[in-house]
């Protein structure tokens, strides 16, 4: 059961409250003696409705980054907020109520149980959430018909295609009605076929629920889908479409901007 008040409801406090909201992250690794900075001042903001690709070389930062946003971890230093809640003054119990209660995550290699049916698969994560069973499996079918598989209810993992596979695990991201759905490479066990239905399916998640969807890949043509680029280099936000390029000119203090002229 969730404790009254704990987590506010991903449909009631939508607003205009960013999905997640980075300001000036530091992660450090510490292992013996030795320190590894893997983010260096990470900014960032996502919003509800998004859909980003992180991309960078290995090494970079992104796996870091991405469980900062997920709530697996805390920053060093900095401040991360998810759904308006500093993660920094969260216990564990709290940080993984927050992530059930807001947070879908899809891997690449799908993290599906084997011997479970599609339909027990999704409402899994339901459990934790106190639905009873009816209502748990009224979820997952409606979830699975979302992505297009409802007729594929009772099969199991070994029995789906990897494209139908990654579809339950999204489905099973999705039943939660989290705001903001994570997913690490997940074409990177696809063909092109398969992963293009995938990518295809998250957009109109995007589209159609205002999830937040957030992928980290390595495949230029699946960043390129996504509506906004964030790239990744050295623990740094080395590149991102949606900040505003501002001329420094105009920006000089004291001196005056340029005056709007007609195009
Ligand atoms: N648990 C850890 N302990 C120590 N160093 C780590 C750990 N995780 C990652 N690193 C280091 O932090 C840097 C960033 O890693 P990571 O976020 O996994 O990059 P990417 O996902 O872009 O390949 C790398 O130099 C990596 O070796
Ligand atoms: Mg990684």
């Amino acid at each position: 059961m969730t404790p009254p008040g704990a987590v506010p409801t991903a449909a009631g406090a939508a607003g205009r409250e960013p999905a997640v909201d980075l300001d000036d992250v530091v992660r450090e690794y510490r292992t013996g003696g030795e320190v590894v900075r893997a983010l260096r001042g990470v900014s960032l903001r996502i919003d509800a409705g998004e859909y980003v690709a992180i991309v960078g070389p290995s090494g970079s930062g992104k796996s870091t980054l991405m469980h900062l946003i997920g709530a697996l971890d805390r920053p060093t230093s900095g401040t991360v907020r998810i759904a308006g809640q500093d993660v920094a003054r969260m216990s564990d119990g709290a940080l993984a109520e927050l992530r059930n209660a807001h947070i879908g995550f899809v891997f690449q290699q799908f993290h599906l149980l084997n011997r479970t049916s599609a339909v027990d698969n999704v409402a899994l994560p339901l459990i934790y959430r106190g639905r009873n069973a009816a209502g748990r499996r009224a979820a997952a079918v409606s979830a699975l018909e979302a992505v297009g598989l409802g007729h594929r209810l009772r099969h199991r993992p070994s029995q789906l295609s990897g494209g139908e596979q990654q579809r339950v695990a999204i489905a099973r991201a999705l039943v939660g009605e989290p705001r903001l759905l994570l997913a690490d490479e997940p074409t990177g066990n696809l063909d092109s076929r398969n992963g293009a239905e995938v990518m295809a399916l998250l957009e109109r998640l995007v589209v159609e629920r205002g999830v937040a969807v957030v992928i980290v890949t390595h495949d230029n043509e699946v960043a390129d889908r996504a509506h906004r680029q964030v790239r990744v280099r050295d623990g740094l936000v080395a590149e991102d479409s949606a900040a505003p390029t501002v001329p420094t000119d105009v920006v000089t203090p004291g001196v005056p901007a340029p005056a709007d002229t007609p195009a």
